[in-house]
């Protein structure tokens, strides 16, 4: 039997028959099949099945329609589509209420409290295949994932594309950066109307006509291709799959689950930074005990790179040399800082490593360094090398010596790693065990499953791994928590060398968007305000420091030289104090693209710190400390911006000044120009 298709109706239109003399052809209307509201009944879910048994999901919230329906369901490509002709073979619920502890974040417990709603569609002809979808409605968002249940009729899926549809009701304006060109994640953020939206990668942030501001994400992604959104029209979204030159995008044997799709909900940008639900949607820890997974402070043999003043590649020039390297461990030693990072400290930096990481070796020093003799010098010092794993986006070359240069790298007691994938998207290099040469997206199927091995077999070494031109971060730190940190969007390395450099609202950008992945190695703390060729930096001191708090990282990059930070002692002094483990976090107050502002509370100690950042504009932040302890003095260090401080002329103007604070006081931070304001308020009088 022939369905009646919008197409086909078109057609007819076409033709010259009135709509009036097809009533036949109408949209058969949706039946309601299943529904379940979040823990305070403030968001619910309904799944309808219309009458060709195409499955729709839609979300109401405070009981208005926030997501209209929106289709479900799969293209394969050796396989009739999944996507109508089903019939609701079951349901089930249930409830959770839980809190667990982060080993290391932003916050120590979370709380995980959500209704899920299983449905399980079957097909009414044709193979009759099943798939189930899980919902998990949470007073913030919900998630959902299909689960391609054990069956005979469907053994290996072949996705050709997801049809999964995010049909966003009101009116809004989106931020997001484009998916699908050649540069993965580093995009200054687009701000447009929602209708206006090309194909984007996600965290995609929406702000609607009645404030409310929504995350679309996903959560999860594993053995899987990373989840694309683009505009179908009006404000109909739908998910496309990173491709794959394999043809299927993503192939799985059944039974398996897809990641979570993710949708937050909240009433200001800060509202869904505080959402857990990425992290919530994730498995538990997989890893046991990872008290050998160190937040820390760490400086680099890097900014001079980026700089253009040393090089990667050995010669006049080289960074990585042994009294360079020695430098920065005496460096991070004296100020207390934790680890060194070094780059291009071996082999295969001498020729085009951008996209041909095949000269690469991961265990072999360049002549000039006495690397195994800089780590035991490190660790006499108590300071420990990350070492630097950049591949040119030649992954198969990394895979191939990935266990000796992690076996290389524990030997030396060198604990955490930076890796990097510095191609083209759409270019990084797969070689087939027949030689074949494939290239890969940096978040398609086989990439995702190249990071997450790379995690893995360092786990197993105790060591940690930062990821450079990652694939997106979907909350998986939770089940893996030596993934400490990645880039996955433009960091500090644009202000040195970026054409343009990063605009003075960038990280207030970042902080509800990018952000609300997870952590991000974005290397804050360059207090020359000077990138490459002299060029001024779009920020002020200030906001230099501010970075430490608003963007949160295990990890936290000083990334200036060292000689900088002696020219810059108040400004270091924050940054040896600020912490990089937190027990709590709050947004205080922010703006997508113009301003944020976060308290966080040092995890080993009572010592709460505040970050602002603001835009290309003046502004007053007005903050109320009503998150300290009631009865309680603090002493507040404040920095920040000074009366002539502007990053069109001079960044560098802070005030610093001390006084005593108590709960529910209010600061006012001016914000210069491309401005920011950190504030130190520690426990008790006289500090
Ligand atoms: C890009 C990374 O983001 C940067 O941090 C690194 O220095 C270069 N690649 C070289 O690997
Ligand atoms: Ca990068």
């Amino acid at each position: 039997m022939v369905s009646l298709t919008g197409r086909l109706r078109a057609l007819l239109m076409a033709v010259g028959l009135a709509q009036a003399s097809l009533p036949a052809l109408a949209e058969t209307p949706a039946k309601v099949v299943a529904t379940v509201a979040s823990p305070a009944g403030n968001l619910a879910v309904r799944v309808e099945l219309d009458g060709e048994g195409r499955p729709a999901y839609a979300v109401t919230r405070r009981g208005a329609e926030v997501i209209a329906p929106s289709r479900l369901g799969f293209l394969f490509t050796d396989a009739p589509k999944m996507e109508r002709g089903f019939t609701l073979a079951g349901q089930s619920s249930r409830t959770v209420d839980e809190t667990w502890e982060q080993p290391w974040g932003e916050w120590r417990t979370i709380a995980n409290h959500f209704n899920e709603l299983r449905v399980r569609l079957k097909e009414k002809a044709g193979a009759a295949r099943e798939l189930d979808v899980v919902f998990r409605v949470y007073d913030d968002g919900v998630g959902f994932r299909y689960e391609f249940p054990d069956q005979p009729q469907l053994k290996t899926a072949r996705i050709a594309d997801e049809l999964t549809e995010f049909a966003v009701v009101r009116t809004g304006e989106a931020w997001w950066t484009p998916a699908g060109e050649w540069d993965s994640y580093e995009y200054i953020y687009n701000h447009t109307p929602l209708a206006e939206l090309g194909q984007a990668h996600t965290p995609l942030t929406i702000r609607t006509d009645d404030g409310t501001h929504i995350a679309l994400h996903e959560a999860a992604l594993v053995d899987y291709a990373g989840m694309w959104v683009r505009r179908v029209d009006g404000q109909r979204l739908k998910a496309t799959l990173s491709p794959s030159p394999i043809g299927a995008r993503v192939v799985r044997q059944a039974p398996f689950t897809t990641p979570w799709r993710t949708m937050i909900f909240a009433d200001s940008a800060g509202g869904l930074y505080q959402s857990h639900l990425e992290l919530n949607l994730n498995e538990p820890n997989a890893l046991g005990d990872v008290s050998w997974v160190k937040p820390e402070k760490f400086v680099g043999v890097w900014w001079e790179m980026h700089l253009g003043s040393a090089s990667w590649a050995t010669g006049r020039k080289h960074g990585a040399t042994t009294a360079n390297v020695r430098k920065h461990i005496d460096f991070a030693a004296a100020n207390g800082i934790g680890g060194v990072l070094v780059e291009g400290w071996n082999v295969g930096w001498d020729g085009q490593w951008f996209g041909n990481g095949n000269d690469f070796d991961f265990r072999k020093p360049t002549p000039d360094l006495d690397w195994a003799g800089m780590a035991a010098y490190a660790r006499s010092k108590g300071v420990n090398l990350i070492g630097h794993h950049e591949t040119g986006g030649s992954v198969s070359h990394y895979e191939s010596q990935l266990d000796a240069a992690l076996d290389y790298a524990q030997g030396l007691g060198i604990p955490a790693i930076k890796t990097g994938y510095v191609t083209d998207d759409g270019d990084i290099e797969r070689v087939e065990p027949d030689g074949t040469r494939l290239r890969e997206w940096h978040d398609g199927q086989w990439m995702s499953r190249h990071y997450l091995r790379v995690v893995t077999e360092a786990a197993k070494r105790h060591i940690a791994i930062d990821s450079h031109e990652p694939i997106k971060d979907t909350g998986l730190r939770r089940t893996y928590p030596n993934w400490v940190a990645r880039e996955g969007a433009r960091g500090m390395e644009y202000n040195a060398w970026g054409d343009p450099k990063n605009p003075p609202n960038h990280e207030a950008t970042l902080a509800f968007t990018r952000m609300l992945s997870g952590p991000f190695d974005f290397t804050p703390g360059v207090v020359s305000l000077t990138g490459k060729d002299n060029s001024r930096i779009p920020s002020t001191l200030a906001k230099q420091l501010a970075l430490y708090v608003v963007l949160y990282s295990p990890v936290q990059m000083l990334a200036d030289l060292p000689e900088n930070y002696a020219k810059y002692s108040d400004a270091l002094a924050f940054i040896k104090a600020v912490p990089v483990d937190w027990s709590d976090t709050r947004v205080l107050n922010g703006e997508v693209g113009q301003y944020a502002t976060f308290a966080r509370k040092d995890r080993h100690g009572e010592d709460w710190y505040l970050g602002s950042v603001g835009d290309d504009q003046p502004r007053t932040m007005t903050v109320t400390l009503d998150f300290l302890d009631a009865g309680r003095d603090y002493t507040a260090r404040i920095y920040r911006d000074g009366p002539n401080a502007d990053w069109h002329t001079d960044g560098h103007p802070m005030t610093v000044e001390t006084r005593t604070v108590h709960q529910g006081d209010t600061l006012t931070l001016p914000l210069a120009r491309g401005g920011g304001a950190a504030v130190q308020l520690v426990a008790g009088k006289g500090h």
